[in-house]
């Protein structure tokens, strides 16, 4: 089967699976300790009912939006996923570009295999960068000042991670950058011949942002032990201020969950906040994303944007998270599974089936515009 004859995410989801390292393919499919939270993202959406409309004129339908003042081609962007060049040989370049031709946001991790640099030098037009705090500052304010060179157009800062959740299938699997060749790790590569071949014809197979950037980060063996103990437990409010002022451009904080901290974060200058649990990667028991979403809308969505990311597999999902009053939406995995089926291709169709199912329910929904989308377009009581 071709990534354009998927169907669904779950189509790529199982193409995904066949074609990429089970190590690899489990970093992306888990969640934290018992994975209740990553569940629950997906099976919210399931309980939010669609009003059905007929006989409402369906012609000339347009998904068009704006994030943070950009326009995209539907309210859908790729969000920032560590080791993206592990799914798929030079995995964020290729992602970068099919989001490009799309017209939607690429965001770049902090944790990406391929570099900033690398990112710029396939792209023509500005994407979004991932910050993740790490206690070395010299190495995060020159990070900063590479997303600024490199004519990023956002910073994405990411809050939930000031310690690493716990996941018990990379810790079965000994997941590590570059990966490891025990007879286990080469069995489940030699199982994945297309990957090889791709990943045979790639230099890049650690982290590009870090390793010769980061103080006595020169080499491998000294890269694992750096991320590791430098993610920032002290991180704080206060910070946000030397960040926007290093940034100097449109900032977006990410992680947010909770009423009164989309509060701090409007007083803190930001122009967006994204609701997300980290995919359920990080605080198990944590509240679905979109379960948060309409009381985090009614806190601040009148004074700044508000974004969704968790749980979305399917363009139905992303309509019911703009009718909550999200202006904006992130998918992770379901961009991951088409990067590992077909690589650039297979982003694409991630791209073309959620855009398919949301033209479609919207127009099921009596509606022609995505920005009209509102809570009337939900049952309340069902
Ligand atoms: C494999 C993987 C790696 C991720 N790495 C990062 C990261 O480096 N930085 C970050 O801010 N979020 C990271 N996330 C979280 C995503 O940005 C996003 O919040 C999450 O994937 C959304 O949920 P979804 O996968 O259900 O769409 C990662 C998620 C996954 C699945």
């Amino acid at each position: 089967m071709s990534v354009n004859q998927a169907l669904t995410i779950a189509d790529l989801k199982n193409q995904a699976r066949r074609r990429v390292p089970k190590m690899f393919f489990e970093y992306a499919d888990s969640g934290a300790w018992t994975e209740g939270t990553y569940r629950a993202n997906e099976d919210d959406f399931h309980k939010i009912k669609l009003r059905q409309r007929v006989l409402v004129d369906m012609t000339n339908r347009s998904l068009a939006s704006e994030m943070i003042g950009e326009k995209v081609s539907m309210p859908v962007a790729l969000a920032p996923t560590g080791f993206t060049g592990m799914q798929h040989a030079d995995g964020e370049m290729l992602a970068a570009q099919a989001a490009e031709e799309f017209g939607v946001p690429f965001t770049l991790s902090t944790m990406s295999i391929c570099s900033i640099e690398d990112v710029r030098s396939v792209t023509s037009k500005p994407f979004w960068f991932q910050l993740y705090v790490m206690q070395d500052r010299d190495f995060v304010l020159n990070l900063i000042d590479r997303a600024k060179a490199a004519g990023c157009s956002a910073l994405v800062l990411t809050l939930d991670l000031q310690i690493l959740g716990q996941r018990h299938k990379d810790l079965r699997n000994g997941l590590s950058a570059p990966p490891r060749f025990t007879p286990k790790h080469l069995w489940q590569m030699a199982t994945r011949p297309f990957w090889c071949l791709d990943m045979l014809g790639t230099k890049r197979h650690t982290f590009g942002n870090i390793v010769g950037h980061a103080k006595g980060v020169g080499d491998l063996s000294s890269l694992s032990s750096w991320t590791s103990e430098q993610f920032d437990p002290q991180l704080s409010w206060k910070d946000i201020a030397w960040i926007r002022d290093r940034w100097g451009g449109k900032l977006i904080l990410k992680g947010i969950l909770d009423e009164e901290d989309a509060r701090m974060s409007l007083d803190s200058g930001a122009d967006a906040i994204i609701v997300s649990n980290h995919g359920g990667r990080q605080l198990d028991g944590a509240a679905s994303s979109i379960s948060m979403l309409p009381r985090i809308v009614d806190a601040v969505g009148d004074k700044m944007e508000v974004h969704l990311d968790g749980g979305i597999r399917s363009g139905q999902d992303v309509l019911k998270a703009l009718c909550y009053g999200a202006k904006g939406t992130y998918i992770g995995r379901p961009f991951l599974y088409g990067l590992g089926a077909g690589g650039k291709a297979g982003v694409r169709r991630t791209l073309e089936i959620i855009r398919k199912e949301l033209d479609v329910t919207m127009a099921l929904c009596g509606e022609r515009d995505v920005k009209n989308l509102s809570r009337n377009n939900l049952h309340k009581d069902l």
